[in-house]
């Protein structure tokens, strides 16, 4: 599966949306996440993603965010279309830890 990863936070661009042929992302207030179980790895989201939020869960260190992206889906609304980038997209594009800074 692919995973949403930590830049997605407080930016959420929404061009991965477009492009997914299973319609697998779900929407969060501030970063979407991808359905582990729904996703059909083809991997056409990860260059849309402005923000280089969206990896392969192959890459090394990614555990914490597959299980972030495992839980969040079955708790979140879909999302098929895209919407206007949060309004602080960018300037928090690019910092580092957001989650651990947002969320805990
Ligand atoms: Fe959707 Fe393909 Fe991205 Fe998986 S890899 S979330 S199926 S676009
Ligand atoms: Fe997030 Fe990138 Fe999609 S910022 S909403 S994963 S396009």
């Amino acid at each position: 599966t692919y995973v949403v990863t930590d830049n997605c936070i407080r930016c959420k661009y929404t061009d991965c949306v477009e492009v997914c042929p299973v319609d697998c992302f779900y929407e969060g207030e501030n970063f979407l996440v991808i359905h582990p179980d729904e996703c059909i790895d083809c991997g056409v989201c990860e260059p849309e993603c402005p923000a280089e939020a969206i990896k392969p869960d192959t890459e090394p260190g990614l555990d914490k965010w597959l299980k972030i992206n495992a839980d969040f889906s079955t708790q979140w609304p879909n999302i098929t279309k895209k919407k206007d980038p949060l309004p602080e997209a960018e300037e928090m594009d690019g910092i580092e830890g957001k989650y651990e800074k947002y969320f805990s």
